[in-house]
């Protein structure tokens, strides 16, 4: 295929055109967010900078530029349409107190319209603007600045004609989480020459006339836990431009599977599967789709497993694998989809390069465990699915995730595809009984007087150390343990603290807790003197107890300090005398289900740990 411009092209001139204006070029942060354990994946490319957008100083200055790698799963039911991917890449650029409006909109215009740029007609390009609300007034100033540039092309910019000011649903952005940075943006659209929906059609609309190519962010505004609101301490601007969607309306695609990132992943499908895109839409864009991101997350080091980031990972793999089967591909799909993946972005992305071999064993790792089950699974499938009337029960659909590995969602989408719903509610409560039988039967092997020593036992025992070392990161060192209560069903932990948690600190401890869980530490345990335990950073709890010799139980590696941090040696140290589970990659999910008073200054939290 012949292309106008190339998605290394397009980048090219991106940054170019803002190096020239005093910016410097940043690599893209990995798609696993470093220090920030609220969030599962990078979804926006100024996720990475909040900090600097808060303002701390940036390294390479207050001027930057980028292509960010961002993944969201919230759209994976659309991925199959011409449109979704999970994977993109987002062009932007960034102001850390630098410069404002004043500058970005012109930029802008020059860029969209300008010969270094895209040279768009402008007589095709729209823009939207905030509105104002009772919170905060309509951007006027942007209004001003837009109509300025369209005036010295000839073209007349009357509100609600070129320019349309729209509320917060459409132009307000941010924050990601919770709190943090927003404000609010002026979003540019091209008309992408197709018939108007109606007379309510306006830059917007989702018929597909109007294709959203940018949007610059101004950020000024902070929001807090309490759900107030605060000036930021400078004022930012952050601007995304979607590489993919970009070029197909550059090099006039009908589908985004047709830029020169993808395509040859589609054809390559073609190849192994001896059919066309165009018969096999949905199975093949799913593939190309599912193995693009996967690469793009194993390149991160992100790891198939049962939780988080891996399981989404899992799910990707194992679809990806299924709609490949389908379209008759026996082989290994992962080798010449991986190629193809390298070609396209390693210019830019040299953890695709440098990663190659562990990006590989972990698709096919991954690939080849699916595959010993999946044809007996699809059968099995197929026989539940003849079997059910309207629904597929959750005791079956359970049946499929343990003995054949089909994720949930997996056996959803399959049962979609016949008219059938599957029982979730009933596969959830048949996963927790099945967890208890679980745990029973391995308690039993501890039976005789020895029930505190049973399996739930001391998972919870190790879980009440992750969660002491998260709590002293997220909370402060002043956090010390005041009592631990542990059953088979859950943990009680009372610590000293002055007041109730925040709800964002509830997520932040429980996510470190996870996070450490799926880094899958090893538990190790020596015997060491007193003041040798306490110099090397284990937590001593309780006094003067212990003897001369105590036992020093370290989350991690027993030659560092406890740092409460999962991505670091060592989560936990303390003296403990056991037992604990060997790894903790062996807990399931850990969830807080209550925080209150215990009493003055001391608080308690229940936990439990689920499938
Ligand atoms: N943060 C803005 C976006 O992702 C630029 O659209």
């Amino acid at each position: 295929m012949e292309y106008h411009i190339t998605a290394s092209q397009l980048r090219q001139k991106y940054f170019d055109f803002f190096t020239q204006r005093g910016h410097c070029l940043i690599a893209s942060a990995p798609i696993v967010p470093d220090n920030d354990p609220t969030a599962l994946f990078i979804s926006a490319g100024m996720q990475p900078l909040v900090p600097y957008i808060m303002g701390q100083p940036h390294p390479a200055g207050r001027r930057l530029v980028n292509v960010q790698k961002c993944f969201r799963t919230s759209d994976i039911d659309q991925v199959g349409n011409t449109t979704h991917l999970t994977f993109f890449e987002m062009l932007g650029n960034w102001s850390l107190g630098a410069y404002f409006k004043r500058e970005m909109i012109p930029w802008s215009w020059e860029f969209l319209t300008g010969e270094e740029g895209l040279a768009l007609d402008p007589r095709r390009l729209y823009v939207t603007v905030f509105a104002g609300d009772d919170q905060v007034e309509k951007d006027r100033e942007s209004v001003d600045l837009w109509r300025k540039q369209f005036a010295q092309a000839g073209i007349g910019a009357t509100e609600g004609e070129r320019i349309f000011p729209l509320g917060r649903a459409d132009n307000w952005w941010g924050p990601v989480g919770r709190t943090g940075p927003c404000g609010p943006d002026t979003e540019m659209f091209f008309d992408a020459g197709g018939v108007s929906c109606g007379p309510d059609c306006r830059p917007g609309c989702s018929c597909g006339k109007y294709v959203e190519i940018w949007n610059d962010v101004f950020m000024e505004y902070e929001k807090k836990a309490d759900g107030t609101w605060g000036r930021l301490v400078q004022r930012t601007v952050d601007t995304g431009m979607g590489l993919a969607r970009v070029l197909t309306m550059l090099n006039g695609l009908d589908s985004v599977y047709d830029i020169d990132t993808l395509r040859p992943l589609v054809d390559q499908i073609g190849r192994m599967s001896g059919r066309t895109c165009e018969r096999h839409a949905r199975s093949f864009r799913i593939v190309a789709d599912h193995a693009n991101a996967a690469c793009h997350l194993a390149a991160d080091g992100v790891e198939p497993t049962n939780i988080e980031r891996g399981y989404v990972l899992r799910r990707l793999i194992r679809r990806a694998v299924v709609h490949a089967r389908r379209l008759g591909i026996e082989q290994s799909i992962w080798a010449p989809l991986f190629e193809r993946v390298r070609a396209g972005g390693d210019e830019v992305y040299p953890e695709l390069e440098s990663r190659a071999g562990q990006i590989l064993d972990a698709l096919q790792g991954e690939e080849e465990q699916f595959e010993r089950t999946l044809k007996e699974g699809l059968k099995r499938f197929e026989q539940v699915a003849r079997r059910s009337k309207e629904t597929i029960e959750g005791e079956r659909a359970f049946d499929l995730f343990a003995t054949y590995g089909f994720p949930l969602e997996m056996t959803q989408e399959l049962a979609q595809e016949r008219g059938l719903a599957v029982d979730t509610k009933a596969f959830q409560r048949a996963f927790a009984r099945h967890q208890e039988l679980s745990r029973r039967s391995a308690g039993q092997q501890f039976a005789g007087g020895l029930a505190d020593r049973s399996s739930a036992a001391t998972h919870y025992h190790t879980a009440t150390h992750l969660l002491h070392a998260a709590l002293r990161r997220v909370l402060g060192r002043h956090v010390e343990q005041r009592g631990s209560h542990i059953t088979e069903e859950r943990l009680r932990f009372d610590f000293a603290h002055p007041r109730p948690l925040k709800a964002g600190e509830i997520e932040q401890v429980e996510s470190l807790v996870n996070a450490a869980i799926e880094r899958d530490f090893a538990v190790c345990s020596a015997e060491m003197a007193l003041e040798q335990a306490r110099e090397s950073g284990a937590l001593g709890l309780f006094g003067d107890r212990y003897g001369e010799s105590v036992q020093v139980y370290a989350i991690g590696e027993l030659a560092h300090a406890p740092q409460g941090d999962p991505q670091g040696p060592t989560f936990s140290k303390e003296i403990c005398g056991g037992p604990h589970v060997e790894r903790t990659g062996l807990l399931g999910r850990f969830r807080i289900v209550r925080e209150q008073s215990a009493s003055r200054g001391v608080r308690r939290i229940r936990a439990v740990l689920e499938a």
